[in-house]
């Protein structure tokens, strides 16, 4: 499978809606589930500057999103990334995660110049806790009842990688 990554565009507004329509998607995220296209398309259009906001295409369609956003609100954490990613359904367990977050990894750290890189994952998210591990984020503590999800409240941890 040939992948290639690219930056988002506004016109991919739909792909991200389609991508994020899955259970598992918004499941595994802060999303909420029946996204709309012009939800997609101004976050797409108002990402932060010094942000990162990857998709991967295969045979011309998009199969997965990711993105590193700038946590530069405040001026003392603008070396700070916060990270999400997912996966089209169809195309996971394929390497296609780990392909996307060592891009995302390279062009934060090398060339944005975000030294920690933090995000928050379901505890019962196997896939993705491993992914992160693979790519030497640590686990840094647990929220209990972090979100509420699918009528319960889940707990999540918080994981980091720190740019040596
Ligand atoms: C988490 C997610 C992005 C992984 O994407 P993926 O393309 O399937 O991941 P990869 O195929 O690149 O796998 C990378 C590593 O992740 C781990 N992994 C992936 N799927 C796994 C699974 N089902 N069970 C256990 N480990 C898994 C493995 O360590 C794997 O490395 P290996 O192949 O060398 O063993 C994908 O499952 C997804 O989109 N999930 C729904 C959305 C989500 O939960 N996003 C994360 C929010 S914090």
């Amino acid at each position: 499978m040939t992948i290639l990554l690219r930056h988002v565009e506004s016109r991919d507004s739909i792909a991200l809606q389609d991508i994020y329509s899955d259970p598992d998607a918004y499941g595994g995220t802060l999303q909420t589930p029946y996204p709309t296209e012009d939800t997609w398309k101004r976050r797409i259009e108002s990402l932060p500057e010094g942000s990162v906001s990857l998709v991967a295409e295969s045979d011309g369609k998009i199969i997965a999103h990711g993105a590193v956003i700038c946590a530069a609100r405040s001026p003392r954490r603008k070396h700070v990334g916060q990270l999400g990613i997912v996966v089209h359904r169809d195309w996971r367990q394929q390497g296609v995660g780990s392909t996307l977050l060592a891009a995302l990894i390279d062009t934060a750290e090398n060339w944005l110049n975000l030294s920690r890189i933090e995000l928050d994952v379901y505890t019962d998210n196997a896939p993705a806790i491993a992914l992160y591990k693979k790519h030497n984020f640590q686990t840094e503590g647990t929220h209990p009842h972090y979100a509420f999800r699918n009528g319960e409240y889940v707990d999540c941890y918080s994981m980091a990688r720190i740019r040596e």
